[in-house]
């Protein structure tokens, strides 16, 4: 299965069955791991085999059975002190009441990771489904405070966003999008090239929370494209998610990002 086809196939799976998944392919997920994190600088961890590898904390919305196994995406924000004088615990904590209230992050070292963790976390999914597994992204409250974690947090470091993956017990829903229209903007009098379109009916495939798809994708006179989170819940993850799907949808030699 090749990564658009990857695309088509994922749904958000929130019950899982309780077969375990191979040695091989966690082998597989793990050596992608660390290659997400070399590139990356996170720090993301995965679990197998767990009873329930949410520890019992609540998602922000939508109820998951049978999660046995997850990837925690982990990080630290890019310029955590450096931009505000915050120290990193404080900056955390900031954060973490900004996120219970819904609020989009605001710092830039936030946003760099928030869409960074978007774009290696959707990058991990799409692997898991080329291997034959259901994944879901969620949102864990609390989970920084959890007991007994299968997680380790460096200092400064957070763990919000986590990838549910296993072998579902039912199938996906129907996903709706946008318009195209909607989502992208290319200049006054352009046709818009193939290629471009190419990028935007993959990103069109991105997960998004609440399917809200808070992002905007711009073709520039001289070629270079850039994207934006809109308004949304977590929009900047999204839009890592979507950046994603677009460099392979579009090719990735073809898009220079502005
Ligand atoms: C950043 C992010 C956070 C999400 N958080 C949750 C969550 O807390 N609970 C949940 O049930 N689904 C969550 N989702 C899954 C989305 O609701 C789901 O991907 C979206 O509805 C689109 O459906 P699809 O993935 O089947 O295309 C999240 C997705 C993303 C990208």
């Amino acid at each position: 299965m090749n990564l658009l086809e990857a695309m088509e196939q994922r749904h958000a799976i929130r019950a899982y069955t309780d077969e375990p998944v191979d040695q091989a392919v966690l082998d597989i997920l793990r050596a992608e791991i660390d290659a997400c994190n070399q590139e990356s600088g996170l720090h993301i961890q995965m679990a197998a085999g767990l009873d329930d590898a949410f520890l019992g904390l609540k998602t922000h919305y939508g109820r998951f059975t049978g999660v046995h196994n997850a990837i925690a995406l982990i990080g630290r924000p890019a310029c955590v002190g450096a931009t505000d004088g915050t120290a990193p615990n404080d900056a955390t904590a900031a954060w973490h009441k900004a996120a219970a209230a819904d609020e989009a992050a605001t710092d830039a070292g936030e946003i760099t990771l928030q869409e960074r963790v978007g774009y290696y976390g959707e990058r991990l999914a799409l692997r898991a489904v080329q291997l034959g597994l259901e994944t879901s992204w969620a949102v864990l409250d609390d989970a920084d405070t959890a007991e007994h974690p299968w997680w380790c947090l460096h200092p400064g470091e957070k763990i919000v966003w986590v990838l549910a993956f296993g072998h579902g017990a039912r199938p996906g829903g129907r996903r709706r999008s946008k318009p195209i229209e909607e989502l992208c903007r290319i200049p006054d009098g352009m046709t818009m090239p193939d290629w471009f379109r190419a990028g935007m009916e993959a990103a069109m495939l991105a997960p998004t929370s609440l399917s809200q798809q808070p992002f905007l994708f711009t073709l520039h006179e001289d070629g270079t494209v850039s994207a934006e989170a809109t308004e949304g819940l977590f929009a900047h993850v999204g839009l890592g998610c979507a950046k994603y799907h677009f460099e392979v949808g579009a090719g990735r030699d073809r898009v220079v990002w502005r």
